[in-house]
């Protein structure tokens, strides 16, 4: 049974304690659009960062882009989105809700929430039409069909029109790969979930372009480099799985396709797709830009459009799933603790500094380890009521070590440290604190 409590408690938790706020609150709220508080923005930079170390900086054969959210409106028509990328609606004339016609067993009709829309006696659902989950604006003054402009769906598109200009500008060879963090946006019709599925949200994708007939053993190590990637964030394995996507699942573009799933407190859902996008894209761009993508092997001395093998991670998902995964709750001494259990390299804040009394010259020595510590990784201060109070402060918002000056560190200069998920103790000289902890965290 999906335990979805467990959801409302880690809503609570966000928004109480700083990693995720609902959008313009003091205006009643914007649906499905949500900001990231002072820990939320930490734990999600800190697993951006990680994607972008393990793809751009550890691989010589990845460039890093960064291309804007604004396109050319040609780029969708050639990518296919403004013809294709709809889901079918429908409407309930009763309701008014509206819902996706081919995800009805997910839905909850608003009068009889037991029931699937159409289910209730009186759900009167119109026939499914299409509609397109692109945002559009305009370009300059002037509101009218010439000047529209859309909102990116995906950052992919932004990668292939770029594709020469980052070949030819870091001289690299097929194969390589050039990966993006940026924000896209979708209409969509039945987001929910928290952050799980939203109307603006960011994706970490990477394009890696290949010669055609490699393309099949690049797309099989890159699945398993993907799935590597997610258990050393940490998240349990077993709650990791793959779904492959059979004929009528696949995207236009995609000749194969995997999503990485997680399992969810509302089910097993894709936080990754892994695809193979054949030469689809860039053979639209090269047809509708009337401009030649194809790739010259000098080795070879041919001539070939590239393959591109892609994967597709949503950084707000993949927060989501390290919060999910983080979260549990102990009975200890009869009382019940509340643990985010990051992995220290994702956890918002490494280490909390703690003086055991606010007198005897703790503050003053705990001051100067925390404003020394501060210069090298995130650490906090706290200093506010009982020490117990205040680990458990610590072990909410996951901070996997606590540090507490006392009266043996005026002494002697030793602190202790504390683990978060043993709840032991060392003792250590305080000059060993920041190498202690360096050694311990992977970035
Ligand atoms: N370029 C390929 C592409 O965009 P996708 O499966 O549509 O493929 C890739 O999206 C990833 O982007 C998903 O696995 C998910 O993590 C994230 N994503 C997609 N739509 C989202 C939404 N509405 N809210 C949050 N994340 C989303």
């Amino acid at each position: 049974m999906a335990d979805l409590s467990v959801m409302e408690k880690l809503v609570s938790l966000a928004k109480r304690r700083g990693f995720v706020f609902q959008s313009s609150e003091v205006y009643g709220g914007l649906g499905s659009v949500w900001d990231y508080g002072p820990l939320g923005v930490e734990l999600k930079r800190n697993v951006k960062d990680r994607w972008w170390q393990s793809l751009v900086h550890a691989r010589d054969d990845i460039e890093g882009l960064d291309a804007a959210i604004l396109m050319h409106p040609k780029v969708w028509e050639a990518s296919g989105h403004v013809a294709g990328f709809t889901d079918p609606m429908v409407d309930c004339r009763t309701c008014k809700g509206r819902f996706r016609a081919d995800k009805l067993e997910d839905a909850r009709c608003p009068q009889k929430p037991s029931k699937q829309p159409g289910q209730h006696s009186t759900c009167d659902l119109t026939e499914p039409r299409l509609f397109n989950l692109m945002f559009k604006t305009f370009m300059g003054p002037v509101e009218e069909s010439a000047s529209v402009v859309y909102l990116r769906p995906e950052t992919a598109q932004g990668i292939y029109v770029n594709y020469q200009n980052v070949l030819t500008s870091s001289r690299q060879k097929i194969p390589f790969g050039i990966a993006q963090i940026g924000k896209a946006f979708r209409n969509e019709i039945t987001p929910g979930n928290f952050i799980f599925r939203t109307r603006e949200f960011e994706q970490m994708e990477m394009q890696f372009f290949v010669r055609p007939g490699t393309d099949d053993e690049w797309f099989e190590q890159w699945r398993e480099i993907r799935m590597g990637w997610h258990h050393a964030l940490g998240l349990a394995p077993a709650r990791l799985r793959w779904h492959q996507h059979s004929g009528t699942e696949l995207a236009h573009y995609a000749k194969a396709a995997y999503d990485i799933e997680y399992e969810f407190p509302f089910g097993w859902q894709e936080i990754e797709g892994i695809h193979n996008r054949t030469d689809f894209d860039l053979g639209r761009h090269q047809e509708h830009s009337g401009k030649k993508l194809e790739y010259f092997d000098q080795a070879a001395n041919d001539r070939f459009l590239p393959y591109v093998v892609e994967t597709s991670a949503g950084a707000d998902r993949v927060t989501l799933t390290t919060l999910v995964d983080a979260y549990r709750e102990e009975v200890v001494e009869g009382e019940t603790r509340v643990v985010l259990g990051f992995h220290a390299d994702i956890a918002p804040v490494k280490v909390a500094v703690l003086p055991l009394m606010k007198k005897d010259g703790h503050p003053e020595l705990a001051t100067e380890l925390y404003h020394g510590l501060r210069t090298r990784l995130r650490a906090a201060y706290d200093d506010g009521g009982a020490i117990g109070r205040r680990y458990r402060r610590q072990d909410e918002i996951g901070t996997p070590w606590c540090v507490t000056i006392d009266n043996e560190t005026i002494a002697a200069r030793t602190v202790t440290v504390r683990h978060r998920d043993s709840m032991k103790q060392d003792r250590i000289g305080i000059d060993h604190v920041t190498g202690w902890l360096t050694e311990r965290l992977g970035n």
